[in-house]
């Protein structure tokens, strides 16, 4: 039997699901699957489905595992992610046949409302990904998660009821899951929603991020690693969606090179990696993405890349870029630095 976890740096954007499940079938995701009881029993009641379960927690992750590798299930796949990414950067348009979220974290303080997972944006994104018709269900036992859950899919164009009403309170139906019980024990009243996407168009706004060629800039420059080394402080940058910011910076002892600590933020894409700064020669140096943790790389690496290029470039009148293979924009000195 394959291990039941992906491993998110070999997936590629978009994925190829038929080819991770060794089959084509219907795609059926369940977000933030917790104890992953529903999961297993989805794919259970479900064996002629392809179903991947989504979490960000670890221990979420090792549990449902064990639960999968236990029950000999091979229709299942866990991916640990966050389901925005899993959406927008590893699912094509219409691959996905039905979306189950169970009790999604409610952030109750007004500064954490932001991190909610279900708003209006979101539910564009998943239609982007849904097939016309599939089915996504969603349950919260947290009354005002449970009012802006029904004012988004009341107020999105792209899903509809499929019951006379946006929710029921009871359902009894399904496999109860973990946060389910733990609101029904606690006297909360449970929301449920059975939604459909809509049959006709949706537009496709949250295009699939790009991967680029390996991206590299070489430099000519009188200064040595131990004076770049004394130059650096951290520094952060914006340019459009995308954010950088430049932290730690390393020197290995009898090394020729400095590796800058760097996490890039470009929706739906996060990272955090290193760029190295190799003394090829005296006076030649290149700078380029270190392998270290598989990244990928996109859009935000070849302009951190460019800054980090600029910012040498900035630091001694004799220093200059020889070539590079940079879109434009990363070697662009209009990025707003943030203080
Ligand atoms: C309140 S628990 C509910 C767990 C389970 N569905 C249940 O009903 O018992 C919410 C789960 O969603 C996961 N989660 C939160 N945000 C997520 C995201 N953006 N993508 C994937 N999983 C997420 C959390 O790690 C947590 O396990």
């Amino acid at each position: 039997m394959t291990s039941s976890l992906l491993q998110n740096h070999q997936l590629r954007w978009p994925t190829d699901w038929a080819d991770i499940f060794g089959r084509e079938a219907p795609l059926i995701i369940e977000i933030g699957f917790g104890s992953g009881h529903f999961l297993v029993d989805l794919a259970q009641k479900r064996p002629s489905a392809n179903v991947l379960g989504v979490e960000i927690s670890l221990p979420a992750l090792d549990k449902a595992q064990r639960k999968v590798r236990t029950l000999g299930l091979n229709n299942v796949r866990l991916l640990q992610s966050d389901a925005r990414y899993l959406l927008q950067a590893l699912c094509s348009p219409e691959a996905v046949a039905e979306v189950y979220i169970n009790f999604p974290d409610p952030w109750p303080k007004a500064k954490q409302l932001h991190r909610r997972l279900i708003n209006v944006d979101f539910l564009h994104l998943l239609a982007t990904r849904m097939v016309p018709n599939g089915r996504l269900d969603v349950a919260t036992d947290h009354a005002d998660y449970a009012l802006a859950i029904t004012e988004a899919l009341e107020s999105t164009p792209y899903f509809q009821s499929r019951l006379p009403t946006t929710f029921v309170t009871e359902d009894t139906e399904r496999l109860r899951t973990k946060y389910e019980q733990i609101g029904l024990d606690e006297g909360r009243t449970c929301h449920y929603y059975k939604f459909a996407r809509v049959e006709t168009a949706v537009p496709q706004s949250y295009p699939i991020p790009k991967e680029f060629p390996m991206p590299h800039a070489v430099l000519q420059s009188p200064l040595g690693l131990d004076a770049i080394e004394a130059e650096y402080g951290r520094f952060q940058y914006s340019y459009d969606d995308c954010h950088i910011n430049f932290m730690e910076l390393f020197r290995a002892k009898d090394d020729d090179s400095l590796f800058v600590e760097t996490y890039i933020k470009e929706e739906p894409v996060a990272q955090r990696l290193g760029l190295v700064i190799r003394q090829r020669e005296p006076g030649n140096y290149v700078i380029s993405l270190h392998e270290l943790g598989f990244p990928r790389p996109t859009r935000g690496v070849q302009l951190a890349i460019g800054q980090l290029a600029i910012w040498l470039v900035s630091l001694n009148d004799e220093t200059k870029i020889l070539h590079h293979n940079l879109l434009p924009e990363a070697l662009s000195t209009n990025l707003s630095e943030v203080h």
